[in-house]
């Protein structure tokens, strides 16, 4: 939820530091803050608010020093004040963290009674103060900080710097990821590859109870014994280029319109386009052998799971069970061994979908991660990787993620329906055919649509409370619809299944609340429509998303209808999200929110 960024080396590091956290902001944007060893004396510069308050800290207050530690924050403990944000000092001691230390309290309690003194609110301080008491014990520095990661308790990721040391960086993973730099005389630490790749692309990552040294020539990586360790260097794919706008206002509507593009690449990664077949895939799970799917994630990646269930169920005859992952794991779940679990993450660092993928791992699931980014810890920690080849994702609300995540759950299902003699030949052709169009028709929704929705949106966020309906694998659309709204623009949104209006929300309906129905003419069209009537026979006001033949079908009056190509089943949930991503994005920027960082939210949940 946090970004940290360290560099130990032989030119300032103050303006590299903010500009690696720049790449880390979409991780949280409460506050930020630079320490740096210079002349042997620590300093440092914090500041509420988005980064670049801080960068202008640093323009009227320079840092100099070759050796520095940075931090972007969301706010777990404490509020988000300049006094709550990093890095935390005591004696000489710089500390930034990403995570949680969970037994915090009593630290801060024993230190207190032997006489420490705290400045903020935060679990972090206990960390810098607990190394400065073991330090004032008479320990040394490697050996404070191996004691102290024996006391605190938690996820963390951490980077300490000491006054009395400019030539090394100490630092810990345990949980939340940590990356190690390798440069010229140089060494880096940041909270991901895309964080560092302006400075290097040669990466290690430390794993869950390593602990490190960093210096201008090398890093001494140990295991929680203290026990020295390698990990691997390997090339990172990250972008080595700040990934900017482009011509457009926002991430969000950049990553909307790339939709088209980035799909293709999923589709030429997982569909052989000239023998309309899915190609063979990561063989770890066998789906002609599994008896059934467990599928866990959270948000707007839970409900692509959602959806992916209606597809392994049909088209493989594949009982799926599916809950989101803060649930998963304390359902106690009867799952067999001989089932697979799949987790769907766009960072592939969410924490309680890591900690329900290491659920499933002890009870010796195959399991497989559909993410995108290959070098996340779910990715690391699966059997088989399905990557989404979305690109990077930074607007907060996902949206090309999403429907990259439809992309590759269709192709898998359809394989396992392959595999498990569900379909033919004959169908996987069909289907990988209606596949293949939607690069085309995703650019002709997207330039068809975008004037009608935005004048919807200006109407829409004139409201307070919206409602969303569909049926079938329109009911987690609707959901996600919701979602989008109320994460941008704020206004209170609800998705529903449209069949359960009649059963209570139905009370909600009058002219100050529109019902966006989403129903391409398929097989629950029909009923559909007849919510739709119960909606309008109420005074309700009702947006219809639907194709040509739905338009026809229906002869309801409406606040708006949005008519899409008619298109198959299999596609229709990638082409209708469209239209509620692009209802939302243009919602907010009515309401003139934030809507690449919005309040309270970060892009990556790594606490539970
Ligand atoms: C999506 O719009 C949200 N920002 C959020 O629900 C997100 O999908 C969720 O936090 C899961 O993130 P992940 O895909 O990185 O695991």
């Amino acid at each position: 939820m946090c970004g940290i960024v360290g560099i130990v080396g032989n030119t300032p590091v103050a303006e590299r530091l903010v500009q690696a956290l720049k790449r880390l902001e979409y991780r949280g944007y409460d506050s930020a803050g630079v320490a740096t060893i210079h002349d042997g004396r620590l300093e440092r510069r914090r500041a509420e608010g988005k980064l670049v308050n801080l960068a202008h800290k640093l323009d009227a207050e320079p840092l100099a020093g070759t050796i520095g530690i940075a931090h972007t924050r969301w706010a777990t403990h404490g509020a988000p004040t300049e006094n709550n944000a990093h890095p935390h000092f005591t004696d000489g001691v710089a500390v930034v963290h990403n995570g949680i230390i969970e037994n915090f309290s009593e630290i801060k309690e024993d230190l207190k009674a032997a006489g420490a003194t705290f400045s903020s609110q935060t679990d972090t301080e206990v960390v810098a103060q607990l190394l400065a008491m073991l330090l004032r014990a008479g320990l040394g520095r490697r050996e404070a900080m191996h004691a102290m990661l024996q006391r605190v308790r938690g996820a963390y990721a951490l980077a300490v710097l000491f006054q009395d040391d400019p030539s090394t960086i100490m630092a810990a993973r345990n949980g939340p990821p940590l990356a190690i730099g390798y440069g010229e005389g140089e060494m880096f630490l940041g909270s991901d590859a895309i964080a560092l790749s302006p400075f290097t692309n040669r990466i290690s990552y430390l794993v869950d109870g390593d602990w490190a040294i960093l210096g201008r020539e090398g890093v001494h990586i140990f295991d929680m014994q203290g026990e020295p360790v390698q990990r691997p260097q390997q090339i990172a794919s990250a972008t080595a280029f700040l990934v900017d706008k482009g011509n457009h206002r926002h991430f969000m509507e950049k990553e909307i319109y790339e939709q088209p593009e980035v799909i293709s690449h999923a589709l030429g990664h997982y569909v052989d386009l000239l023998e309309n077949q899915i190609r063979p895939l990561d063989d770890a799970i066998d789906f002609a052998r599994i008896s059934g799917l467990a599928i866990s994630a959270c948000g707007t990646a839970y409900l692509a799971g959602m959806v992916g269930k209606y597809w392994f169920e049909r088209y493989a005859r594949l009982p799926v069970e599916i809950d989101v992952a803060s649930e998963f794991r304390y359902r106690d779940i009867p799952l067999s061994p001989s089932a697979a679990a799949l987790f769907i993450s766009q960072s592939g660092e969410t924490a309680d979908t890591l900690a329900s993928l290491r659920y499933c791992k002890e009870l010796g699931l195959k399991i497989g991660a559909v993410v995108n980014v290959r070098e996340s810890t779910i990715a690391r920690e699966a059997d088989a990787v399905f990557p989404i080849l979305a690109g990077p994702e930074i607007g907060v609300a996902s949206t090309k993620a999403f429907t990259c995540q439809l992309t590759v759950l269709a192709a898998l299902a359809i394989r396992a329906g392959r595999a498990r003699g569900t379909i033919t030949s004959e169908q996987e052709r069909e289907l990988t055919g209606h596949l293949a169009e939607m690069p085309r028709i995703m650019s002709a929704v997207l330039n068809d649509i975008q004037p009608a929705m935005e004048l919807l949106a200006r109407d829409l966020s004139k409201y307070k409370d919206v409602l969303y309906l569909g049926r079938g694998p329109s009911f987690p659309l609707a959901m996600e619809g919701a979602l989008k709204l109320k994460e941008i623009s704020y206004i209170h949104a609800e998705g529903y299944a449209a069949g359960e209006l009649k059963h209570g929300p139905i009370a909600l309906i009058d002219e100050n609340m529109p019902v966006i129905v989403i129903a391409p003419h398929d097989r629950f069209f029909d009923k559909t429509i007849s919510n739709m009537q119960e909606v309008a026979a109420r005074g309700g006001k009702v947006i219809f998303i639907t194709d040509a033949a739905g338009a026809s079908a229906s002869n309801l009056e409406t606040l708006k209808t949005i008519v899409l190509p008619h298109v198959s089943e299999i596609i229709a949930p990638m082409i209708f999200s469209l239209p509620i991503q692009l209802l939302a994005y243009h919602t907010a920027v009515f309401m003139g929110t934030d809507v690449d960082q919005p309040r309270n939210l970060a892009k990556s949940v790594t606490v539970e």
